[in-house]
């Protein structure tokens, strides 16, 4: 098969993790006799520094002509000093989101058996974690208008809108997910106090006759938080707005052991955008140190989900797995003994030559 894959390594350590994803992607077309078109493109303060403006016209052109978009990471601390500046790399990914339609973000929770230590939660809680949280990306009080300051500054507001399209279309997306894994729905809301959070109750509720085979419960935002902590494992899909979502994904992030090892997808109308959720972590950057994997996972995710290669995802995660297994492993995962970003992205590529060459049919699936 033949794809075009618009890359955006951005910023930070986005460029140097990105790298690893694409030497990954490189092993997998030739194994398996792909072509894959690679385009790069700027965004975040890389592209401010070029052209003024975090997410150009010409890198928005770009995805929209690809199959899928490989994305780093956003943000450097030069742009942090002023935070009144009027242009901030973030407003990239957010455009680049609503430009993009990118409306439904999927972030899988996962633990690793080799690293179960490496999480600041117990063992017999970490046991088996298998998640996935489907977060509404392109509305709520991220986008919702009015915003602002009352002319003598003495008041602010944000504001929280939904409407019943944009609650079904990321609810179909969480509810057909579900039938494919084991069934379940956690609706994650503040339905008690927040009327948009009523409405996203009655929305999927209705929609729930449709896929009368998934179960659905609801549960309170401040309630999830901790159950997230406290019995993980309970979940298998959690639904829920772009506020609340942003928040417990980074909570979610800490039961693997590191913030490195987590991949993303967002999807829209037309576009499929792949990251990993780590930031641009601007201290680590360009010094051949941070965690490839979330990247590579990230590759994993654009196979399965926007280049209709399944197969190839599986045995990526396989070679993932592998590398725990071995200790080749990063600093954040292992700060005695570890290999650098580069070392790690050559063991996942020489995995997958050697077992392809042994049996191109991955066993494992994680
Ligand atoms: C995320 C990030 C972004 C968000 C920031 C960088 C704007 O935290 O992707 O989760 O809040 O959505
Ligand atoms: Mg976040």
């Amino acid at each position: 098969m033949k794809k075009k894959i618009a890359v955006l390594p951005g910023d930070g350590v986005g460029k140097e993790v990105i790298a690893e994803a694409i030497k990954v992607l490189n092993t997998i077309a030739s194994l398996y006799d792909h072509s894959f078109v690679y385009d790069y493109g700027l965004i975040g303060a890389a592209a401010m520094d070029e052209t003024g403006d975090p997410f150009p016209k010409e890198t928005e052109n770009l995805c929209r002509k690809s199959h899928a978009v490989l994305f780093g990471a956003i943000g450097d601390p030069k742009y942090d000093r002023d935070l009144s500046a009027k242009v901030r790399p973030e407003q990239g990914l957010l455009r680049m989101r609503a430009s993009l339609g990118l409306y439904a973000n999927m972030r899988p929770i996962k633990s690793y058996e080799p690293i179960y230590d490496n999480s600041p939660l117990k063992n017999d809680r970490v046991k088996g974690v298998d998640f996935v949280v489907f977060r509404e990306l392109t509305s709520g009080i991220y986008f919702g208008k009015p915003r602002g300051r009352a002319e003598d500054g003495s008041e602010a507001y944000d504001t929280c809108i939904y409407t019943r399209e944009e609650i079904l279309r990321v609810s179909e997306m969480a509810f057909q997910a579900a039938q494919k894994r084991k069934g379940k729905i956690t609706v994650v809301d503040k339905a008690n106090i927040m009327a948009t959070s009523r409405l996203w109750r009655e929305v999927v509720k209705e929609l729930n006759k449709e896929y009368a085979d998934v179960k659905v419960e609801f549960m309170f935002v401040d309630n999830a938080a901790m159950n997230i902590i406290t019995n993980p494992s309970q979940f298998d899909v959690i639904l829920t707005e772009n506020l609340f979502g942003d928040i417990l994904t980074d909570e979610a992030s800490v039961i693997a052991g590191s913030l490195g090892l987590l991949p993303s997808a967002s999807f829209g109308e037309e576009s499929k955008l792949f990251e990993p959720i780590h930031g641009a972590y601007p201290q680590m950057a360009g010094k051949n140190r941070a965690n490839p994997i979330a990247a590579i996972l990230s590759a994993a995710l654009m196979l399965e989900h926007a280049l209709n290669a399944p197969m190839e995802a599986d045995l990526i995660r396989e070679a993932v797995l592998a590398s725990m297994e071995k200790g080749i492993v990063t600093e954040d995962i292992n700060p005695k003994k570890n290999s650098s970003t580069r070392e790690v992205g050559d063991f996942v590529s020489e995995y997958l030559t050697s077992r392809y060459i042994d049996d191109p049919n991955p066993m494992t699936i994680i």
